[in-house]
C-alpha cells in the first residue's frame, strides 16, 4: 500500500482503490481522534450527548454494544415492511412536494426519515417535524457549524429526544441515540442514492431492473470516510504516529463502507430507492433534460435539483 500526505488536510490519502477495505478494515485505525470522541463544540450539549452514543463514533466493545442495539431496530423490517413503508411514505411526499426543482430535493431530504419513522410506528403527521428537527441536526454536525446553529440545534435535539422517548419509550439512553443514529446516517447519504437514482432512471431503461445499483455506478454518495492510528503503525512504506488521520476513498465496490462499520442499513436503503426512485419518476411527465449539479461538499455527491431546474 503507498500512502502520501495530503500536507493541506495533514490525512494520509492511498492511491489504489483496494486500499480502502485494508483501511477500514485495520484493527490498529480508530473512527475518532482519541482526544476529540466528541467534536469539542458539540460538548455540554444534547447533540454531543447523542454522538458520544452513536456506533460510527465509537470502536471496540463499545461500538459493538451500540452496533447491536442498531442491529436490534432494523431486524424486524423486512422487505416486505419496508417496500410498505416506502411507498406509503412516496405517495404522501409527492403530494406535499411536487418532484421538481428545489421540491424534490425537500422530498427527498424528507423520504428517509419519515421511512424509518413510519416503520418505528411515529405517526404520519409527526413525520414533517422529526425531519425539520434532523435536518438541524445533521446541520450542527457539520464541520465548521456556527455557534448560533449549533445552539439552534441543540435546543430541537432534546425536543427530538423528547419525541423518540414518547412514542418508543426506550429502556437506555444508548437505544435512544441509536434511533436517532439511524435518521443521522440515513440522511444525506439518501438524497445521493434516491437522486442519482432518479437521474439513472431519467437517463434510460438500463436503470430499471435496479435503480439503486445504476446510482451506485454513477457515483457513490458518500465519496470519503476517515480514521485514525490508535498505536504507532507503518502502513506500506509510512510511519504513522498516533493519532495521524488517515482518508479511505469509497468507489462504488465499497460505497456502504468495510470492516467492522460497514453501513448496517444497506438492504434498507437500496429497498428504499429501488421503491420510491420510480414513483418519483412516474409522478411527472413533462421531466425536463437535466445536466447533473451537486451540492457543493468534498465528502458526498448529493444531487442539487435547485442547481439543475432553477425557478
Ligand atoms: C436509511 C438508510 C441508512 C441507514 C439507516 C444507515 C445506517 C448506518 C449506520 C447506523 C452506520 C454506522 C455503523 C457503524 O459504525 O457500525 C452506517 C455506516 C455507513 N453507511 Fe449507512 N445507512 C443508511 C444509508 C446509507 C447509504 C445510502 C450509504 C451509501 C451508499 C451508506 C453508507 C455508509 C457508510 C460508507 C458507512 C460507514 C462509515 C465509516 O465506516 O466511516 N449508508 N450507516
Amino acid at each position: 500500500m503507498q500512502l502520501h500526505l495530503d500536507a493541506p488536510s495533514m490525512c494520509w490519502t492511498h492511491s489504489s482503490g483496494r486500499d480502502a477495505r485494508t483501511l477500514l478494515e485495520h484493527p490498529g485505525l480508530g473512527v475518532r481522534p482519541a482526544d476529540a470522541l466528541v467534536p469539542p463544540a458539540l460538548a455540554d450539549t444534547s447533540i454531543g450527548e447523542l454522538w458520544s452514543r452513536w456506533a460510527r463514533m465509537n470502536d471496540g466493545p463499545q461500538h459493538a454494544k451500540l452496533r447491536a442495539h442498531i442491529d436490534a431496530l432494523l431486524a424486524p423490517w423486512d422487505d416486505a415492511a419496508v417496500t410498505d413503508a416506502t411507498e406509503r411514505v412516496t405517495e404522501r411526499l409527492l403530494a406535499i412536494h411536487p418532484p421538481r426543482g428545489a421540491s424534490l430535493d425537500r422530498l427527498l431530504e424528507a423520504l428517509p426519515v419519515s421511512v424509518v419513522a413510519g416503520l418505528l410506528g411515529f405517526p404520519p403527521q409527526v413525520h414533517p417535524e422529526l425531519v425539520r428537527r434532523v435536518r438541524l441536526l445533521l446541520q450542527a454536525t457539520a464541520p465548521g457549524a456556527l455557534p448560533e446553529r449549533i445552539a439552534e440545534a441543540d435546543v430541537s435535539t432534546r425536543a427530538l429526544v423528547a419525541l423518540v422517548q414518547a412514542q418508543l419509550h426506550p429502556a437506555e439512553p444508548d437505544q435512544t441515540a441509536s434511533v436517532v443514529a439511524l435518521w443521522w446516517q440515513g440522511f444525506d447519504s439518501m438524497v445521493g442514492l434516491v437522486g442519482n437514482a432518479v437521474l439513472a432512471l431519467l437517463r434510460g431503461p438500463h436503470a430499471e431492473h435496479a435503480p439503486s445499483e445504476a446510482s451506485l455506478a454513477s457515483s457513490p454518495p458518500i465519496l470519503l470516510t476517515r480514521r485514525y492510528a490508535l498505536r504507532p503503525l507503518a502502513l506500506g512504506s509510512a510511519q504513522l504516529t498516533v493519532g495521524a488521520c488517515v482518508r479511505a476513498d469509497l468507489d462504488s465496490a465499497v460505497a456502504f463502507g468495510a470492516g467492522p462499520h460497514r453501513c448496517p442499513g444497506e438492504r434498507l436503503a437500496r429497498r428504499l430507492c429501488d421503491v420510491a426512485a420510480p414513483r418519483i419518476v412516474a409522478a411527472r411527465t413533462d421531466w425536463p433534460r437535466l445536466e447533473s449539479r451537486y451540492r457543493p461538499s468534498h465528502n458526498a455527491r448529493l444531487p442539487s435539483f435547485a442547481d439543475m431546474e432553477p425557478r
